[in-house]
């Protein structure tokens, strides 16, 4: 089991204003799954994909990853499990831009101090795997959108994290890029990495195995796609 969530909800305050993003969400994730988020716009995908990021914690409920208690911690263990554990990968890819793709690749190992020179071979390692080793000295204005989105692939891998969770991958990408992009998660899932992602579109929630659709804060449907 990667991840069991049991019961979580998320509540935001602004102002007087209460916004109940989640409401008493459950579910389990196991080692090499594939599974997309769905949803209508505002049914609180991207809140759970913070929660289970460690990007912002749960207003009630518990969340297990990897049997450690991640509901209990601070932040600091919270960024710990982050930096060590989680791929990220972003509907606006959120490269540094005047950064090379390499260093883009880099920068995860830069903050857990691995030494320059396996921080290199690593970095190009993981740029050769989304087939980008004939750019890696672009930087993200010099590349197409669906390069810069394979820089952000390679870079949420580096670490060799347990999960990666791709929020709209393809969201900002024509559907032939998109359907590029979809192949190289296909490939990492092979490779036996465990992957959510979100999205709106339904040809790209079949690539996975696994469908969870959420409205107004709760799982409507889980099923496995055929
Ligand atoms: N930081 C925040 N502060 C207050 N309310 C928030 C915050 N983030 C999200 N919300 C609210 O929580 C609800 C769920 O938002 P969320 O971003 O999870 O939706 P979503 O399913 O990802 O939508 P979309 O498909 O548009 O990305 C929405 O009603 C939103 O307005
Ligand atoms: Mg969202």
């Amino acid at each position: 089991m990667i991840i069991e969530i049991d019961d979580i909800s998320k509540v935001y305050e602004v102002g007087t204003q209460e916004v109940h993003a989640l409401r008493g969400v459950s579910m389990k994730v196991e080692d090499n799954e594939y599974l997309a988020i769905m949803g209508p716009s505002g049914s609180g995908k991207s809140t759970l994909m913070n929660v289970l990021g460690c990007l912002d914690t749960p207003s009630s409920g518990s969340y297990r990853f990897v049997n450690e208690l991640v509901s209990e911690m601070n932040d600091d263990q919270l960024a710990e499990i982050r930096n060590r554990e989680i791929g990220f990968v972003f509907q606006t890819f959120n490269l540094l831009p005047r950064a090379t793709a390499l260093h883009n690749v880099e920068l995860p190992m830069i903050y857990n101090g691995t030494p320059s020179t396996k921080r290199k071979s690593l970095a190009k390692e993981a740029l050769e795997k989304v087939g980008l080793s004939d750019r890696m000295d672009h930087r993200p204005s010099e590349l197409s959108g669906g390069q810069r989105q394979r820089v952000a692939i390679a870079r949420s891998l580096v670490n060799n994290p347990k999960i990666i969770l791709a929020d709209e991958p393809t969201g900002n990408l024509d559907t032939k890029t998109g359907e590029e992009i979809m192949e190289i998660f296909e490939e990492l899932h092979d490779q036996g990495n465990t992957i959510i992602l979100v999205t709106h579109e339904e040809y790209i929630a079949e690539h996975t195995n696994r469908i969870v659709r959420l409205r107004d804060g709760r799982i409507e449907r889980d099923e496995a796609t055929d």
